[in-house]
C-alpha cells in the first residue's frame, strides 16, 4: 500500500524513530541513499510562498539521485484549471512522489487518494509535519541524541490554532514528549488534534497541555518554540495580532523561565520584535539555523522511507 506523510501521526512512534535515525545517517553521509536514481522526478508544488521548503526539497531530491520539478501554483492553479483528482492521476503516471504546499488539508488528502505514489505535506493550513520532524531532530541533537526526546518538555507560545502548533502536538506526542501550548483562549488548537495527540501521548508516555499563560507554558521546558502570529493566508491584521499575541512574545525574560540550557526554536520566516525578539532569535540559545538545515535531512529521510515501503 502506498504510504503518505500528510500529517505527523501518519508515522507511528516506531516509524518516526526510523525516519529520524535515517535523517541522522543522511546528515552524516549526504549521498548514502539514492532511491531516486535514474533520475526519477519528484513534483514539488507550491500554492503558497516558499524559500526554505523549495530549497530543501530541491536539494534533497537532487541528493537522492532524482530530478526536482518545482511548480508554481499560480501556473498550475490546481483545483481551478483542473481538479485535484485529475492532476493527481496525471502526476502519478510520471513522478516517483508528490510534495505539495497548499491550503486546506482536504486538497492534500485528495491528491494522496488518487496519485498512486507517495504524497508529502510541505505545509497546509492545518499541519507542517516536515518542519516538526526537523525540530525534533534539532532538539535531539542539542539534548544528546534521539533517546533524549522521550520525557522532554517542548513548549510552544503564540498562535495555538496554526499548522505549527498542531504539528508540534502530534509529532511531540509521537516522540513521547510533553507538549505544552501557550496561546490566547480564542486561538486554541483544533480540539480533534488535541484529542488525537493526547491519545498518542497515552501510548508513548508523553502528554499534551494547552494553557493561556505564556509563563506557565514555558516553565521548566527544555525547548521553547514560536511561530509567526499571522500565517500565510490568515487575514488577521498586524494590530489585532499584537493585541492577541503580545503577551506570548518569546523574549529573553520568558525564555529565562525555561530550563537553563533550553533551546529556542522558530521555523522561520521570523518577525523580530513581534513573535520573537532579536535578542532571542539571534542569541546563543537560538537553534533556528539548525532547524532550517535539518529540513533537508529529515525530508530526504521521509522520501527515502516512503519510497522503500513495499
Ligand atoms: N505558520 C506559518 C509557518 C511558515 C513556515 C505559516 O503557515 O505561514
Amino acid at each position: 500500500m502506498t504510504r503518505h506523510f500528510l500529517r505527523d501521526d501518519d508515522l507511528t512512534p516506531v516509524e518516526q524513530r526510523e525516519v529520524l535515525e535515517l535523517a541522522l545517517r543522511l546528515k552524516a553521509e549526504r549521498f548514502a541513499e539514492r532511491p531516486l536514481a535514474g533520475p526519477r522526478a519528484v513534483a514539488i508544488l507550491f500554492d503558497k510562498p516558499t524559500l526554505r521548503t523549495q530549497l530543501s526539497f530541491t536539494v534533497g531530491v537532487a541528493e537522492l539521485g532524482g530530478h526536482p520539478m518545482v511548480v508554481d501554483g499560480n501556473l498550475a492553479r490546481i483545483g481551478v484549471r483542473e481538479s485535484v483528482e485529475d492532476t493527481a492521476k496525471v502526476l502519478g503516471r510520471q513522478v516517483a512522489a508528490v510534495v505539495w504546499r497548499t491550503f486546506d488539508q482536504s486538497r492534500l488528502e485528495t491528491m494522496a487518494r488518487h496519485a498512486g505514489v507517495p504524497v508529502v505535506n510541505a505545509l497546509t493550513d492545518q499541519f507542517h509535519p516536515c518542519q516538526a520532524l526537523a525540530d525534533l531532530l534539532t532538539i535531539a541533537e542539542h539534548a544528546g541524541g534521539l533517546d533524549a526526546l522521550h520525557d522532554r518538555t517542548l513548549a510552544y507560545v503564540g498562535d495555538g490554532a496554526n499548522n505549527m502548533a498542531h504539528s508540534y502536538l502530534l509529532a511531540g506526542a509521537t516522540a513521547g514528549m510533553h507538549v505544552r501550548i501557550g496561546t490566547p483562549f480564542g486561538r486554541r488548537p483544533d480540539a480533534q488534534v488535541v484529542d488525537r495527540a493526547a491519545a498518542v501521548a497515552a501510548t508513548t508516555g508523553g502528554s499534551v497541555t494547552v494553557v493561556h499563560d505564556a509563563a506557565a507554558a514555558v516553565s521548566g521546558a527544555e525547548a521553547v518554540a514560536t511561530d509567526t502570529w499571522v500565517s500565510m493566508g490568515d487575514a488577521t491584521s498586524e494590530q489585532e495580532a499584537e493585541e492577541l499575541f503580545g503577551p506570548f512574545r518569546l523574549d529573553a525574560e520568558l525564555l529565562d523561565r525555561a530550563e537553563p540550557g533550553a533551546v529556542a526554536l522558530h521555523c522561520m520566516p521570523a518577525y523580530r520584535g513581534k513573535e520573537i525578539t532579536a535578542e532571542v532569535m539571534d542569541g546563543p540559545r537560538s537553534v533556528v539555523l539548525d532547524e532550517a538545515e535539518n529540513r533537508l535531512h529529515v525530508q530526504k529521510a521521509v522520501l527515502t522511507w516512503l519510497l522503500e515501503r513495499p
